[in-house]
């Protein structure tokens, strides 16, 4: 990677590289197709459609901003392989996931088939086609063995996951590293040219996610209908960021891989800086200070399955490896979000606004 780009969004990197991005329907999947077909990459899309009404794939046409957009399942290896050597990738960024602990409760054979097998499947895939250089898996902040301390997880750290969701996540970074181990080591790299990482962020928010059990869209879909908002843990502290930013740092990785090879393959977080693990309390104040609007919250007493208590993340090897940091604070990534609100409520064109928010974040400081 040349200097000028270090912890930098390569927008020449990307003009005309052909990316495969799973789950492109979903919420992360629609903001980073839109900074990728920006900057000139042909996206190939597989996901399932989306499964909420409205969502960010129609809303913001992301089917308009790839090459070919399949409407598939990765638990069908033969669907996703045809798929993505028909497309002949040089980079595949694997979003597509069963990606909600409460959902996992409820349906944990789903969730270890979609997170586990699936990852099994794109890593499969990988291997007939002979035109990827780089590879991102996305799991989450999430996979590492919880021990409700106080220090940030490092990449290093022991995977785990009480609830499926968490726990298939880091069945997805082992299956991830053995790929790797097995069928492209590092020591092999000239034969073999194939670099793969995966990827850990935090709790992410950002305009145009409509999924349940989530913090910011459950506050909005409350607050929109004048009701309060019901928290079940309003102590929790995780660690929340833009979803610009872990994109961010996937596609500086990203470019690490492509250009430099496999000394970049292995695990990365991607996090805010320690100030911005907060409460989950204080996100909702922060949110319903800049709420246009009536806007309350109240603990909800109900029973709930077990979520962790205090998560956050050790992003220093990004740092120091990527020269990525982080650049929004928490109240700068609110008023996004309700930016972005209001041009959605306004029936404005929320593709454009996304573009400016892209643009704003390029252009931004970092947070230290
Ligand atoms: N949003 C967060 O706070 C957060 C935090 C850490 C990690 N992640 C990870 O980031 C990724 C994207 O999350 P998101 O927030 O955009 O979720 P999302 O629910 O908005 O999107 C999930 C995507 O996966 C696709 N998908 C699900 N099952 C599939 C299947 N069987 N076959 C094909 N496609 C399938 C969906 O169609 C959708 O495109 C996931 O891997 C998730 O675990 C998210």
């Amino acid at each position: 990677m040349s200097l000028s780009s270090r912890g930098e969004v390569n927008p020449q990197f990307w003009s005309g590289k052909s990316v495969f991005l799973t789950g492109h329907t979903g919420f992360k999947g629609g903001w980073i197709s839109v900074w990728l077909s920006s900057m000139g990459a042909k996206i190939t899309g597989f996901s399932l459609a989306p499964n909420t009404d409205p969502n960010l794939f129609e809303v913001a046409g992301i089917a308009s901003l790839c090459v070919k957009s399949h409407i598939g399942d990765i638990r069908h290896l033969d669907d996703l392989r045809n798929a993505m050597l028909t497309a002949g990738p040089d980079i595949v960024i694997h979003m597509a996931a069963q990606p909600l602990v409460r959902y996992s409760y409820s349906n944990p054979v789903q969730t270890y088939e979609t997170n586990v097998m699936g990852t099994v499947h794109v890593l499969e895939a990988i291997r007939s086609c002979k035109s990827v250089k780089s590879v991102v898996i996305v799991t989450t902040d999430k996979c590492y063995e919880n021990k409700e301390w106080v220090w940030g997880y490092r990449e290093n750290e022991p995977m785990g996951g009480y609830d499926p969701y968490s726990n298939s996540k880091g069945c997805a970074e082992l299956v991830t590293s053995s790929y790797r181990q097995s069928f492209f080591p590092e020591k092999d790299y000239v034969k073999h040219g194939v670099a793969i990482a995966s990827v850990r962020a935090g709790n992410v928010i950002g305009g145009g996610d409509w999924s349940l059990d989530r913090l910011v869209p459950d506050a909005i879909t409350a607050f929109e209908s004048g009701k309060p908002l019901m928290i079940r843990n309003p102590l929790a502290t995780r660690p929340w960021q833009h979803v610009l930013e872990p994109l961010s740092g996937y596609l500086v990785l990203a470019q690490a891989l492509y250009e430099q090879g496999a000394i970049y393959g292995n695990a990365w977080n991607f996090g805010p800086i320690d100030a911005d693990t907060r409460s989950v309390k204080e996100v909702i104040e922060l949110l319903i200070d800049q709420w246009d609007g009536a806007a309350a919250w109240k603990q909800d007493g109900c029973p709930a399955p077990h979520e962790a208590q205090s998560l956050k993340l050790d992003c220093s090897k990004a740092r120091e490896e990527l020269a990525w940091t982080a650049r929004w604070r928490l109240e700068k990534a609110i008023k996004a979000i309700v930016q972005w609100q209001a041009v959605y409520r306004g029936e404005g064109d929320v593709r454009s606004m996304m573009q400016l928010q892209i643009n704003d974040y390029c252009h931004s400081g970092r947070s230290i």
